[in-house]
């Protein structure tokens, strides 16, 4: 037995009484952020600067002021997913730059970034998990939405375009390895949307159209494999794949029912698609980041629309899926149940969706 003295050398006692309550308690906690990663071109921008005011509780995308500058004539999703669709505080480093391309010697993107850059520039601060940015494995998210200029810029150049692809594809999973040996483990992959149903592509013949769209549809099905053959590869990665080539396929086929004029207008009403001739607007947008929430993976970016069950004072209930939510495809492991206004409609095997059972003549917002 340890003599009190003793013990009063070793962790120092006060004399007498000790009054009142135990020092240090903080009055408040403030609350922990979760750290969005992001990485892409012009469909996700936000003008960020990783040198500048970093993403904090009175602008979560740092610099510029929210919703930054973008391409979709307002916010975009990567907005509406930090501030409007966010079950946490969400600090987004968003790395995406209007012109970037996979890799600088595959398809040069002129003064823009490259994914390689633009990964080099997260290693040289962010990911270095400074004071200022105690990202960890598990509370935070890495996203790619990348390789529409690449294909854009290459799709008329003939050749092997699936060996063309296999090498962009290298380059990428090469940045989501790097990504994943500094300690991420949260992955995000978006396929590339049909861009030959831009007004600008448009324009163009519809020969110029077709191989586009040829050649997007196998670049989208390597893709895929090749997500999948990063998670069979590496240990304890959480994938969520955004099939938005379908959703955009499903919104154009059927404008109305999702409150559009028409698919090919662009402009600033909200009735409209397109925000220019070649990005999907803020409406669009929207959508988009409802199905990311969806799609999220995890309830720390998925709270209101990841359906895992939950249970509550001895009572489990199975969670509902929202409008617009993911209710199945490859990665989901969520509930398959809609509301009741909805009915769970497969798109593809990497997803289907909670839609809305259609009335006609109705629009949804
Ligand atoms: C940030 O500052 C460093 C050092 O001055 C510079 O090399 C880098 O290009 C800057 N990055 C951006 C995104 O401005
Ligand atoms: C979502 O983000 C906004 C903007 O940072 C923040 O004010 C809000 O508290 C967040 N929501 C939740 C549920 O944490
Ligand atoms: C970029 O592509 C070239 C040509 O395929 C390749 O040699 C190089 O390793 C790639 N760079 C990166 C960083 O992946
Ligand atoms: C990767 O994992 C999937 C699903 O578990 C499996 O079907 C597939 O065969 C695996 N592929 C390889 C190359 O291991």
């Amino acid at each position: 037995m340890i003599a009190l003295s003793a013990l009063c050398l070793a962790l120092g006692c006060f004399s007498g009484t000790v009054y009142g309550r135990p020092p240090n308690i903080q009055e408040t906690l403030a609350p922990t952020p979760n750290y969005w990663f992001s990485f892409g071109a012009s469909s996700s921008q936000t003008g960020f600067n990783s040198n500048g005011t970093l993403p904090n509780e009175a602008n979560p995308i740092g610099n510029p002021t929210f919703p930054g500058n973008t391409f979709a004539g307002g916010i975009n999703w990567v907005g509406y997913l930090t501030s409007y669709y966010n079950n946490s505080l969400l600090f987004t480093y968003n790395y995406a730059i209007g012109g970037a391309t996979i890799n600088r010697t595959l398809v040069n993107p002129g003064s823009s970034k490259a994914l390689t850059e633009e990964i080099d520039e997260f290693m040289a601060g962010a990911g270095k998990k400074p004071s200022v940015t105690p990202w960890k494995s598990e509370n935070s998210l890495f996203s790619f939405y990348i390789g529409i200029n690449d294909l854009q810029a290459t799709y008329n150049q003939g050749g092997d375009r699936g060996a063309f692809s296999d090498l962009l594809l290298d380059s990428y999973f090469a940045q989501a390895k790097r990504l994943y040996d500094v300690g991420a483990r949260y992955f995000l992959f978006f396929n590339i949307p049909p861009t030959d149903r831009t007004p600008l592509m448009l324009k163009q013949s519809e020969t110029a159209r077709a191989t586009e769209r040829a050649v997007i549809i196998e670049h989208n099905k390597r893709l895929s494999a090749r997500a999948t053959d990063f998670q069979n590869s590496t240990s304890g990665v959480h994938i969520a794949f955004y099939d938005i080539w379908t959703h955009y396929e499903v919104m154009l086929n059927s404008p109305q029912t999702y409150g559009f004029k028409d698919a090919t207008s662009y402009g600033d009403a909200l009735d409209i698609y397109w925000a220019n001739d070649f990005h999907a607007g803020v409406h669009a947008n929207d959508y988009f980041a409802q199905v990311v929430v969806a799609a999220g993976g995890d309830d720390k970016w998925a709270p209101q629309g990841h359906g895992s069950d939950w249970c509550s004072d001895g009572q489990c209930y199975e969670k509902t899926q929202v409008l617009w939510g993911q209710c199945g495809g490859y990665y989901y492991e969520g509930t398959d149940k809609c509301p009741s206004d909805a009915y769970c409609r497969y798109f593809s095997d990497w997803y289907s969706q909670c839609n809305p059972i259609e009335k006609s003549g109705k629009t949804f917002w």
